[in-house]
């Protein structure tokens, strides 16, 4: 018999916190997602206490692990910092972190807390990597821009982060009274990567709760200031991090970015299906590298196909945001530090991108739009 969330709450039911209550009684456990085999929540504590509700963070991970059917398990323990007090909290760096939840039984539906003064937060992703998310990310931050919004950029892809490169950012933030991060500021917009704080050859190896950590730190403890969106270009995949990072993040939605063939769409199906799963709406799909127009002949050619990823949102009932060519000058702009919405405003690429971006910004902006209905086979 299939696992269960039920299943997960009798056992955590079991696992006793530092009070010698039930872990489900303490008011502290996130949302419980079950994909399959895989278990994921979080345990959200004042960060004065966090040092006691590792031992319980441990204990509840080895008894979900050891329920039959289950294959991985992820406990992000989170420390919040009580209200008023600045500074100082959170010795294991897991100061800030979303408000406390009430778990899932007593309170579905309800999302990590909001931003102050952002708006709106839309995720860049796809299942798999390399198809063009980074480039995609800041380019559509770019259009957004240029249609009047006030737009911020935060590169979730704590394991190789990419805003460092794409924006030929190499200074390092400022911090603000002790507390805050000032975010560096390209295009006239705030943008936050943890390449800003760390050597861009330093591995980067996360244990998840530190993944949690990380994110929510540049979320929360950055002065981002009043934003009407907030991009983030996500890590690749559907993997522990990337759906507790869709989770933990107050997500308005997810933009999909694909490249046609039947490999990467088999992959943005999983990355849609994470999305759904976790109640983030779909804003839509973009086709990358869809096609290729030879900048000395002019020939066309569909090196991936073409027209799969359009094809595949009207088969979902997702949007279909557009299609960005695979295009030399894309590249080699974004290499350059300076992408090319910004570089080349007047081209047709970067209207192609503020095209994409007018239908993203009417995507999240629709309010309550009832969510498509959509099959997922992935
Ligand atoms: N439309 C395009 N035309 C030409 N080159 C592109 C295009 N889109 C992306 N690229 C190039 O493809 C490479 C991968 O792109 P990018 O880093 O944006 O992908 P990603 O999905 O963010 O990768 P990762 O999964 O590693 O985060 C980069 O060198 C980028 O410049
Ligand atoms: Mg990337």
């Amino acid at each position: 018999m299939a696992l269960e969330k039920n299943d997960v709450l009798a056992e955590l039911g079991k696992v006793l916190g530092p009070d010698g209550g039930p872990l489900t009684d303490s008011g502290t456990l996130s949302d419980i997602v079950v994909t399959g085999g895989k278990v994921f929540f979080s345990i959200t504590v004042d960060a004065a206490t966090v040092q006691q509700w590792e031992p319980v963070r441990e204990r509840a991970e080895a008894a979900i692990r050891a329920l039959p059917g289950v294959s991985s398990v992820l406990v992000a323990l989170t420390g919040e910092r009580a209200a008023g007090r600045a500074g100082g909290a959170g010795q294991t760096g897991t100061s800030a972190a979303p408000p406390r939840r009430p778990h899932a039984a007593a309170g579905a539906g309800h999302g990590p807390a909001g931003i102050p003064g952002v708006g709106a937060i839309i995720a860049v992703a796809s299942g798999k990597g390399g198809v063009g998310k980074s480039t995609v990310a800041v380019n559509l931050a770019l259009g957004l821009r240029d249609l009047g919004l006030k737009v911020g950029i935060l590169d979730a892809d704590i394991y190789g982060p990419s805003m460092p490169k794409l924006l030929s950012i190499r200074e390092r933030p400022e911090t603000i009274g002790g507390t805050k991060l000032k975010p560096i500021v390209r295009y006239g917009m705030p943008v936050m990567s943890i390449g800003f704080l760390v050597e861009e050859e330093t591995p980067m190896i996360w244990r998840g709760p530190m993944v949690m950590s990380a994110l929510t730190q540049m979320l929360r403890e950055v002065e981002w200031g009043a934003l009407d969106v907030m991009v983030v270009d996500m890590p690749p995949g559907t993997g522990d991090a990337q759906l507790t990072m869709a989770q933990q993040v107050p997500l308005k939605g997810a933009v999909i970015v694909s490249t046609p063939q039947d490999l990467a769409l088999i992959d943005a199906r999983r990355g849609i299906a994470m999305f759904r799963r976790v109640n983030v709406p779909v804003v839509g799909i973009v086709e990358n590298m869809s096609m290729f127009i030879c900048p000395h002949c002019g020939t066309r050619s569909d090196i991936f196909g073409h027209g799969g990823a359009r094809h595949e949102a009207e088969r979902l009932g997702v949007p279909f945001l557009g299609e960005v060519p695979l295009a030399m000058d894309i590249r080699e702009k974004s290499d350059a530090g300076a992408p090319v919405v910004a570089a080349e405003p007047d081209g047709a690429h970067a209207q192609i991108f503020r095209d994409i971006a007018a239908r993203v910004r009417d995507g999240f902006t629709a309010a309550s739009r009832p969510a498509p209905k959509i099959v997922i086979e992935a």
